[in-house]
């Protein structure tokens, strides 16, 4: 959701922040622009679209700075255009802002300004800044003074960086619920949204928490609290590699992350999956054990895919631990008023660990006494360091907006987490080892489904110019169904509906035609036969149906025009395996209908906004 780079130091500017702002496009991708100091004024150009659009307009003015910033955008006040791009500029284009978040109070705000004889060119929430530092930037003030009690008028998010005309060796970025990392090197300092856009400089970084900012000067970097304390912050080490963050021969980065997943389940699982022993250990957890042998139920908090994630847990969750659990969608948690007490203990899922709704909605667990823990991938996310523990997905890098390697590792550990608390829990009637070995041979078993690429190809050309999709699964599946058609909405922009294959009939079914593919997730499992059932009345109507089904299931080829065979896997663990099919078919319809698999339009892969 918007992406920022800046840079201070000895080095060219523009090289530095197109590159940030490419690895970072995956955040927003609607326009991006750049501010460069040099020869006594700030620079300022910007362009709609891609950020390659932006390099070659860089490349004819040939601009040359040691000091820049940078930004590309995800639309949230004012269309995609060239005067909505940032950075944002203050009447005298003296100040140039890069923001990323919404200002709530932005209009009341602008409305002042304009009373005071402000000019205002675009229709962004940003721009307010800049006319806002302009005001408070008189004689004596210094430029991180003027941002300070700036921010100290506007109410909402943000991670936003500043530049003057008058300290140009200077960068100020401050940070209330946007992400922002800096780096040091020994040629100069570095500020980003995720430390994607760094690592390529350096490793050696420290995350700013909400309510801090930073001076970045060609000396070092200073940073404080909103009210001017100064804070002191520990250098850490960025662990993941430049390759994790590139595509690595595959034509796009979905397709990677779809085929990396083998190894990111068995990641996920690494030394905390004891299969002789039966035994899982997450210490992350450990210190929590109390809460989970007294905890009254267990609420899993997401948004989207991490939702998805959330409810096929539950199936676990209830069925093997025999423990309550709900499951909600963030963005609905903190507005509802929920009943949450000291024995609840709520889990927030999310692949980015920056989501706005999430991370609103464990705030709201929090107040109200639970134990609040993450499931997240991004190490040192604000979810991961708001909760007060939680394990790591361990997945790499997701570039691709629509999530795969994630939610497959989050089902993983949401597994492990099960396995766990069933013990803790002195649950009768596990069998440990056997769900141990069950979760080691997922990596293999999703391998084999990988090989079914080709086929799934063939199918994505029968069906890439539909219309319309249903899917359906029934159980554990059933989330399996929602992600499946969730995957093909955001990449194919082909409308798809997920639902439980036996609500069909209560109205879905009308739909049914010749036209309609059918998607039915349908293993050979206690609920099998009424699976089967379904796609009968499917047939009765024409519908077209696609069957993920198990390799040794020979009647499902009686039945549906298409079988992806899937292994057989134990039941609530099913959906790591059957989601991987649909994953590829959304990527393959995508391709076929010439879609931007990695960026599709309207979205972000990170939600920093309500
Ligand atoms: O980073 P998070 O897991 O918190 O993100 C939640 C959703 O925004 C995310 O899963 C979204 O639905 C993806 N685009 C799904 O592919």
């Amino acid at each position: 959701m918007c992406g920022i780079v800046g840079y201070l130091g000895r080095r060219e500017a523009v090289p530095i922040v197109i590159e940030g702002l490419k690895r970072l496009e995956y955040r927003g991708y609607d326009s991006a622009g750049v501010a460069l100091f040099s020869d006594g004024a700030i620079d300022v150009v910007k362009r709609v679209g891609k950020v390659s659009t932006l390099e070659e307009a860089l490349r004819a003015r040939g601009l040359k700075a040691t000091i820049g910033i940078g930004h590309t955008r995800w639309a949230t006040h004012g269309a995609p255009s060239e005067i909505n791009a940032h950075p944002h500029l203050d009447c005298r284009s003296d100040i140039a802002v890069i923001h990323n978040g919404v200002l709530e109070n932005y209009s009341s705000l602008k409305k002042r300004l304009l009373e005071n004889g402000h000019r205002f060119v675009s229709e962004t929430d940003t721009e307010v800044v800049a006319h806002l530092i302009e005001g408070l930037y008189t004689t004596g003030t210094s430029l991180d003074q003027a941002v300070r009690l700036a921010l100290q008028q506007v109410r909402g998010t943000y991670g936003l960086v500043v530049m003057s005309r008058r300290e140009p060796d200077r960068l100020i970025a401050a940070r209330r619920g946007s992400p922002l990392v800096l780096g040091y090197a020994d040629d100069g300092y570095f500020i980003a949204s995720d430390a994607s856009a760094l690592i390529q400089h350096t490793r050696k970084v420290t995350y700013l928490e909400d309510g801090e900012l930073a001076i970045i000067s060609r000396n070092g970097i200073i940073t404080k609290t909103l009210d001017d304390v100064e804070v002191r912050k520990a250098v850490e080490e960025v662990t993941f590699e430049l390759e994790q963050i590139e595509r690595g021969g595959y034509d796009h980065f979905m397709l990677k992350e779809i085929h990396e997943q083998p190894e990111t389940i068995r990641n996920a699982m690494r030394g905390r999956l004891l299969v002789e022993q039966g035994e899982v250990k997450l210490g992350g957890l450990d210190h929590v054990r109390k809460k989970f042998v007294q905890a009254r139920r267990i609420i899993l908090l997401g948004c989207g895919t991490s939702w998805h994630a959330g409810l096929a847990g539950e199936y676990m969750l209830e069925q093997i631990a025999k423990i309550p659990t709900e499951v909600e969608y963030a963005s609905e948690f903190r507005y509802r008023n929920p009943v949450i007490t000291p024995d609840d203990v709520v889990f927030a899922i999310s692949q980015s660990g920056e989501t706005a709704d999430t991370l609103a909605a464990l705030r709201e667990a929090k107040a109200r006494g639970a134990t609040v823990l993450g499931i997240v991938n991004v190490v040192g996310s604000t979810i991961a360091r708001e909760t007060e523990g939680g394990v790591y997905i361990h997945a790499g890098p997701e570039i691709g907006v629509a999530s795969t390697k994630a939610f497959t590792a989050q089902l993983t550990v949401l597994a492990m987490v099960t396995l766990m608390v069933a013990r803790w829990r002195n649950v009768v009637g596990v069998d440990q080892k056997l769900l141990a070995r069950e979760l080691a041979s997922l990596p293999e078993k999703v391998a084999r489904v990988l090989s079914r690429y080709d086929l799934i190809k063939r199918i994505a050309e029968e069906f890439k110019d539909g219309r319309n999709f249903l899917y359906l699964g029934r159980g554990a599946n059933f989330p399996v169904a929602l992600e499946g058609a969730l995957k093909l909405k955001e990449i194919s922009y082909i409308h798809a509906e997920g639902y439980p294959a036996a609500e069909m009939k209560h109205g879905p079914i009308a739909l049914i035609d010749e036209h309609m593919p059918v998607v039915f997730i349908v293993p050979k499992d206690a609920i099998y036969e009424k699976v089967i059932s379904n796609i009968e009345e499917v047939r009765a109507r024409r519908g077209r149906i696609i069957a993920i089904a198990n390799e040794d299931d020979d009647q499902i080829h009686k039945l549906a025009e298409f079988v992806i065979p899937v292994p057989r896997t134990y039941g609530f663990f099913g959906p790591i395996v059957n989601v991987v099919p649909l994953q590829l078919l959304a990527y393959s319809i995508a391709v076929a209908r010439g879609t931007n698999v990695d960026q599709p339009r309207n979205l972000a892969k990170s939600v920093t906004v309500e």
